[in-house]
């Protein structure tokens, strides 16, 4: 093969691989032409440097010269292109710069939920009739949510079915058998906390508790396994059902507007004597809102109160219910749905 011709290939190739590289829009064609012009099987460098074996001996040692040259100027070419994509990528990747003088993305700010913002009011307002508020666990043995609450070993309230028993600390024998635990269950009612209270601290006495009960109760509107109730205490002495009721009467026109009708309707519940359940006209009928009644002597003698000396009255209202007929919400399922456009309204 004749020197020029050889290098007149040289020269066709490095003029072709320059083309290719400085036109390669990406890395993939970038690739597609490295392989093409510098593949080490087939690539065209490859391809005439098979030429050079067929060179005359003499002009041997210029055609190598040459070619080590254009294999250079292509390699060059192609890591002059690589480099302009690779400067070029991130740049196009990162999008607009950031403007300090666009405005800001408001950050979204959090709010309590519609029950606890209903609990810091109730409380409020019963802080207003001189309650303090106590606190009592969620879960509770059956001395405290049962037997110092006067309700007997067979009442049905005691019924598994009727509860969430969830385990057992210590030896126990009962109704249901022996074991070497203490059944333990989910609070069914605030009215525990009374005992707790009752049995640390001496008469006078004016407390409330709210907090989360639980009952095996299937949801419907008003119902819903897990709720609120508030729990009131008041004891002293001479105190009548005409407190209570005036109680009741000041906290749920405080609470639902002067005209809430209020309701009381006898009923019974084993620690309180005479009993009475509280209703609220909502939409032409009449809704339970609570259970109240006078303490019964058995529960004061029971904490190591004189029933002759002291008498009381208690309640426990639906914090749910109240917080429904307050805010028009119909279903009390829509507390716990945990729908923001919901829950944001309040
Ligand atoms: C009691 O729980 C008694 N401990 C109340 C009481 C306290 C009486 C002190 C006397 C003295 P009752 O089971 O009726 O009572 O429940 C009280 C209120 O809780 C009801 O009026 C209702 O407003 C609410 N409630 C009861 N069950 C549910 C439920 N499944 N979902 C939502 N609210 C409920």
């Amino acid at each position: 093969m004749a020197l020029q011709d050889f290098v007149a290939d040289l020269d066709s190739l490095l003029a072709d691989a320059s083309r290719a590289f400085a036109s390669a829009a990406d890395a993939t064609a970038l690739e597609a032409a490295r392989i093409e012009f510098l593949g080490a099987a087939k690539g065209r460098l490859k391809n005439v440097q098979k030429g050079l074996g067929s060179v005359a001996k003499e002009d041997k040692p210029a055609a190598g010269k040459r070619l080590n040259e254009v294999k250079a100027a292509v390699e060059a070419a192609f890591e002059a292109s690589q480099q302009r994509l690779t400067s070029a990528g991130p740049a196009k990747k990162a999008g607009p710069q950031f403007d300090p003088t666009l405005p800001g993305t408001p950050l979204r700010v959090g709010k309590l939920h519609p029950i606890t913002q209903t609990i810091e009011e109730l409380k409020e307002i019963m802080g207003r009739l001189g309650f303090t508020p106590a606190d009592g666990p969620e879960i509770e043995d059956e001395h405290h949510n049962f037997e110092a609450l006067n309700i007997p070993a067979e009442h049905p309230a005691r019924d598994p079915l009727e509860n969430f028993y969830v385990a057992v600390a210590g030896k126990w024998t009962g109704n249901r058998g022996q074991g070497t635990g203490k059944p333990l269950l989910l609070r069914s009612q605030t009215s525990t906390v009374q005992i707790r209270v009752m049995e640390h601290q001496q008469p006078p006495l004016r407390v409330i508790s709210l907090g989360r009960v639980y009952r095996p109760d299937p949801a419907d509107a008003t119902h819903y396994p897990m709720f609120h109730q508030m729990e009131g205490l008041l004891v002293d002495k001479q105190v009548t059902m005409a407190d209570l009721k005036s109680v009741l009467r000041m906290f749920a026109t405080s609470y639902l507007g002067g005209d809430v009708h209020v309701r009381f309707r006898p009923s019974f519940f084993p620690f309180t004597e005479p009993s009475v359940e509280a209703d609220m006209h909502w939409n032409d009928r009449w809704i339970e809102f609570g259970g109240a009644g006078m303490v019964d002597p058995n529960v004061l003698s029971a904490v190591g109160y004189d029933p002759e000396v002291y008498s009381g009255f208690a309640f426990g209202l639906g914090v749910e219910r109240l917080c429904m007929r307050k805010h028009g919400i119909t279903d009390i399922r829509e507390f716990y749905k945990n729908d923001v456009r919901f829950l944001q309204q309040f």
